[in-house]
C-alpha cells in the first residue's frame, strides 16, 4: 500500500533530507586524489552525530557501512574501504540516507575526482538532467510511468542506458515503500501520482550496456561491460504546487 504523507510529516521528512544533502555537499571537499574511501564514511559519520540523524543503511539487510561509495564502473552499493583509493579522473557516486524522527531520506550525487574528460562530463550531465526531468513529472495527475519514461527517454536519446535491475522507490516510515519508480517505461503506465506521496527517485545510467552484475563482496553491483555509471537521487514530495525536493540544503554551511 502506498502511505501519503501530511504536511507535518513531509516537514520532518526535509529536516532530515537536508542534513543528507548537507553531508552529500561536504563530500566536494573530502573526494580528492590519494582519499580512501573509508574517509567518506568516516566524515558521513561525524556529520550524522553533530546533525542528530542515524545513518540509515548502516545494518538495512546487512549493508556494512554508512553510506554507499561507487566508483566508474561501480553503479551503486560500493563499500567503502581503506584499500581503496580515489584517483583522478575518477567519478564516485555517493548514496546516504538519514533516518529522523521516524522518517527516512534518501539522496544520492556523483562527484569527480579532479578534471573529468569531456565524454565523461557528458555523462554527468545527462544523468542530472535526467534526475531533473525525472522530478519535474511527478506532478499530481501524472503516474508513475510518467517519471520512468521522461528519464528513460532522456537517457537513451543521449545515447547511454538506464540501469533496469535498480529502481527508485516510495520512502517514508520505511526506506523501501511503494510504489516502485523505474527508470523506464511507458507514459500512463502504474499508479496516479498524488498529493503526499513521496518518493526517491534516483537514475543509474550507463554509458555502455544497461547490464549489471554484483561483486563477490554481495553489495557492489557493477556494470556488466565496464563502462561508467552515474547515479543521482533526490527524495522528493507530490503536492498541489508541484514536486518539492526533500533532500535540500535549507541551512548552508555546517
Ligand atoms: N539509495 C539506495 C536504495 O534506495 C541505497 C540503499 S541500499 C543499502 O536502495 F542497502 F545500501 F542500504
Ligand atoms: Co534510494
Amino acid at each position: 500500500m502506498i502511505h501519503r504523507k501530511t504536511a507535518d510529516q513531509i516537514s520532518l521528512m526535509s529536516e532530515g533530507g537536508s542534513a543528507v544533502a548537507r553531508i552529500l555537499e561536504r563530500m566536494k571537499d573530502v573526494v580528492k586524489p590519494g582519499v580512501p574511501t573509508s574517509e567518506i564514511e568516516m566524515e558521513a559519520d561525524r556529520m550524522s552525530r553533530s546533525l542528530g540523524i542515524v545513518a540509515a543503511f548502516k545494518g538495512y539487510l546487512g549493508y556494512p557501512s554508512s553510506i554507499c561509495v561507487s566508483i566508474n564502473d561501480e553503479v551503486v552499493h560500493g563499500i567503502p574501504s581503506r584499500e581503496r583509493i580515489l584517483e583522478k579522473g575518477d567519478i564516485v557516486g555517493l548514496d546516504f540516507g538519514a533516518f529522523y524522527k521516524g522518517f527516512y531520506s534518501d539522496a544520492a550525487v556523483t562527484l569527480p575526482v579532479g578534471k573529468l574528460d569531456e565524454k565523461t562530463e557528458h555523462l554527468m550531465d545527462v544523468a542530472r538532467g535526467a534526475l531533473d526531468r525525472g522530478i519535474k513529472a511527478a506532478v499530481v495527475g501524472n503516474r508513475v510511468g510518467d517519471i520512468s519514461h521522461t528519464v528513460q527517454s532522456h537517457v537513451e536519446n543521449s545515447g547511454y542506458s538506464v540501469v533496469k535491475a535498480f529502481v527508485g522507490h516510495g520512502i517514508g516510515r520505511s526506506l523501501h515503500e511503494e510504489p516502485q519508480v523505474p527508470n523506464f517505461g511507458e507514459p500512463q503506465w502504474g499508479v496516479r501520482l498524488k498529493e503526499g506521496m513521496t518518493l526517491a527517485i534516483e537514475p543509474m545510467i550507463n554509458a555502455g550496456s544497461d547490464q549489471v552484475r554484483v561483486l563477490d563482496d554481495g553489495w557492489t553491483a557493477v556494470t556488466a561491460d565496464g563502462s561508467l555509471s552515474v547515479h543521482f537521487e533526490h527524495t522528493i514530495a507530490v503536492t498541489s504546487k508541484g514536486p518539492r525536493i526533500l533532500t535540500l540544503n535549507s541551512m548552508g554551511g555546517e
